[in-house]
This record gives structure tokens, C-alpha cells and sequence, in this order.
């Protein structure tokens, strides 16, 4: 009822605040409406818990990088489709959606798509190699900006000749340059994915010192990993060690004009579900010697939501799995916090042994 009152003395306010310095009443009334509903549709997101998933709009690409793990030859499906898929993703409750591929700007009713997720209040991110984005008029891409929360651009060097051997072309560089000096001055959180790979190690440095220019939210640092199609292929030619990759973000855990640095290894990426382009539900798992895609559904009939929440449940249960191994050590010095679970039936288990707590 309290809140009923604010909204509508706000309201009341904005309105004389109309009349009194514009005659395009009915155009901003609408306009206020809508952000209101925009931002108390984002409040209550922000109340629950976060949903999220990756949609791998298209696998077509305008680059061909030979590390990536892209899914290829999956058929993409129709606008009317998508419509269909993310109006049930809405309806289910998603709080967040990374527009991925392939280049997702290749798709061409994406931002149709982007904008009523934004209307909905769902949080878009768009990953992209920043091409298409450098050719858009500046309205359009103002138009696209409008519907984002966070922009990512990938970038492994600022050297042409590594951009051009990665497959990322020759000019992509420039490309990226041309983007972050447009979208420097816009309200919009830029981040930047980087492949840490075999062909662009000895290039960080140089690429630190130019994306420090920038005021940059996330740079990124991704392990290459051997995934799917190309990557697994050209696994010898990118892959690093860990010595290589841990060296690499203790040197780089600070710059000071971006806000976060972070990193992504294979191990992390499990809990990630993905939609891919003909609408399957994809989860990444652990398989017996490498990584390995299960499908879980199809977005079109089965709920992302119910399989995140089904995927964390099974993660805490492992995680409790996790501590009580740590607990069991801990038994043999006798100061256990945990004795009741562990020793429900456990501790008479041999030394180092994990304890069942299925039993
Ligand atoms: C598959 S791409 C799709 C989006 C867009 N085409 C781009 O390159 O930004 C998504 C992200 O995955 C990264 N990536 C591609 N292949 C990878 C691999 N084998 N290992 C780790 N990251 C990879 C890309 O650099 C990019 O930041
Ligand atoms: S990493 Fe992105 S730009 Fe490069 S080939 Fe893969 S999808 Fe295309």
C-alpha cells in the first residue's frame, strides 16, 4: 500500500514536471510509465534469485578463429520461434541472458529479440567480435546500446599479424579500437573477453597498456580450452600450461582503469547451461577424461529454470561432499566441527576414505 502512495506521488510529481517544461505530454507520460514498470520489473528481479543462461543464437561467424568452440552446422531457428522460446524464458522467470554464437549480430532480428527481454526487465549482455557493431550507424548502434546492460568484446592481441594467424583478421584490432572510442562516453558496461592461448601470450602486455585507456567494468581472461569442432581439432597448436596461465593473472590482477579482472578455466564452466541455435538445452559436464555437452531439454517445452535450480542442487550436494573429506582429516586430530554427519557411519571407514552420505 506504502509503495502504492510513493508510485503514485512520483508520478504525480513527474507529471507537473511535464507540464511545466514540455508540450509532448502523452509521449513522455508513456515513456515514464514504462521505465517505471522497466525498473520495478528489475527490482524484484534483483529481490530473487539470478537465473541465467547463455543463447547461442547463431553458429554463423564474419571471423574464423581456429581455437574456437563454437557448436557447428546446428540449423538456427525462426524469429517466431525465438519469440516463442523467450517469452517462455520470461514467463519462467530468467533474470539474465548472455547473446552469444557464432557473431549473434549476424542474426539479424536480435535486437528485436534483445528488446523485449530489456522491456521484461531480464539484464541482456551481448558478446561479439565487435565487427558488425563498428559498421552500424550511431543510432543504431545507440538503438542496440539502449537494450544492453553490458557489452563484451573479444580481443586476444593488438597485433595484426596474431590476429590474422588466430583467425580473428588482420584489422580486428582496429576494430575494437573504433568500438571502445564510441562507446567510451555511453552508460554501458564494457568488458573484454581475452583467449589466453599458445599464439598470444607474450601480446598481454602490449594489449594491457591499450584496453588501460579505457574505462573497462571486466577483463576477462579465458583459459583455451579444447572444446567441441575447431578448438578440439587445433587443441596442440593454443593449448598453455597452468604454470603459463596462473603466471598470467598474477601479473595482470591489476590495472588501474579496469574495475575487475577475472579468469575462466574448463573446470569452472560446469552449472553453465546454454540454449543453442535449434533451441536445445545444453549443460557442460565433467565427462570421464574431458568436458563433454549433455543435452537436458529443449527450450521450446522444457524449463531452463527448473534445470539451473535441479544443477545447483546437485552442486551443493557435492560441495557438502567436499567439506565432510576436509572434516574426515580433521577427525584423525580429533577437532572435527562436523562429528554428527561424519561419523554417521564414516569415521569407522579407513583413513582418507570420502564418506557415503547416501547411506
Ligand atoms: C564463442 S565466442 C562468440 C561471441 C563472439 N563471436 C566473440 O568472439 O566474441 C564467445 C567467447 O568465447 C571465447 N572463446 C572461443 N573459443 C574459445 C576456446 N576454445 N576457449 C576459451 N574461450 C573461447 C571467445 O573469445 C569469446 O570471447
Ligand atoms: S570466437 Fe567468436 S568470432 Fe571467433 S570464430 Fe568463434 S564465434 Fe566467431
Amino acid at each position: 500500500m506504502e509503495c502504492f502512495f510513493i508510485g503514485i506521488f512520483d508520478f504525480i510529481k513527474v507529471y507537473f514536471d511535464i507540464l511545466r517544461y514540455t508540450n509532448k505530454k502523452s509521449e513522455y507520460i508513456i515513456y515514464y510509465v514504462k521505465l517505471k514498470k522497466k525498473e520495478d520489473n528489475l527490482m524484484k528481479k534483483n529481490e530473487e534469485e539470478k537465473y541465467q543462461i547463455c543463447w547461442n543464437i547463431t553458429s554463423r561467424c564474419n571471423q574464423n578463429c581456429k581455437y574456437c568452440h563454437r557448436f557447428l552446422g546446428i540449423k538456427e531457428l525462426s524469429l517466431k520461434d525465438n519469440k516463442k522460446i523467450l517469452k517462455k524464458l520470461i514467463k519462467d522467470g530468467i533474470t539474465d541472458i548472455t547473446w552469444t554464437g557464432g557473431e549473434a549480430l549476424l542474426y539479424k532480428d536480435v535486437i528485436k529479440l534483445m528488446k523485449i527481454a530489456n522491456e521484461a526487465g531480464v539484464r541482456n549482455k551481448l558478446i561479439t567480435n565487435g565487427i558488425i557493431f563498428s559498421e552500424l550507424k550511431d543510432k543504431e548502434k545507440d538503438e542496440l546500446c539502449k537494450n544492453l546492460e553490458s557489452i563484451v568484446l573479444s580481443i586476444d592481441s593488438i597485433n595484426n599479424e596474431v590476429n590474422q594467424e588466430l583467425g580473428r583478421g588482420f584489422n580486428h584490432y582496429n576494430t575494437v579500437k573504433k568500438d571502445l572510442e564510441y562507446l567510451k562516453d555511453k552508460e554501458i558496461k564494457i568488458n573484454i573477453n581475452t583467449v589466453l592461448n599458445r599464439k598470444n601470450l607474450d601480446q598481454i602486455e602490449d594489449l594491457a597498456q591499450f584496453l588501460n585507456n579505457y574505462k573497462i567494468d571486466t577483463w576477462k581472461f579465458f583459459r583455451f580450452m579444447p572444446l567441441r569442432e575447431l578448438a578440439k581439432e587445433n587443441k596442440e597448436e593454443f593449448e598453455i600450461t597452468d604454470k603459463e596461465f596462473s603466471d598470467i593473472i598474477e601479473k595482470y590482477n591489476y590495472l588501474s582503469n579496469v574495475n575487475k579482472m577475472n579468469y575462466k578455466q574448463e573446470e569452472q564452466i560446469e552449472e553453465r547451461v546454454l540454449i543453442v541455435e535449434n533451441g536445445d538445452i545444453i549443460m557442460t559436464e565433467d565427462g570421464n577424461e574431458e568436458t563433454i555437452d549433455v543435452k537436458k531439454g529443449n527450450a521450446m517445452t522444457d524449463s531452463v529454470i527448473e534445470i539451473i535450480k535441479e544443477s545447483r542442487r546437485k552442486a551443493n550436494q557435492s560441495n557438502f561432499r567436499d567439506k565432510l573429506k576436509v572434516d574426515i582429516n580433521q577427525h584423525e586430530n580429533k577437532n572435527c566441527t562436523k562429528y554428527p554427519q561424519c561419523c554417521n557411519g564414516a569415521h569407522k571407514k579407513e583413513k582418507g576414505k570420502e564418506p557415503d552420505i547416501d547411506d
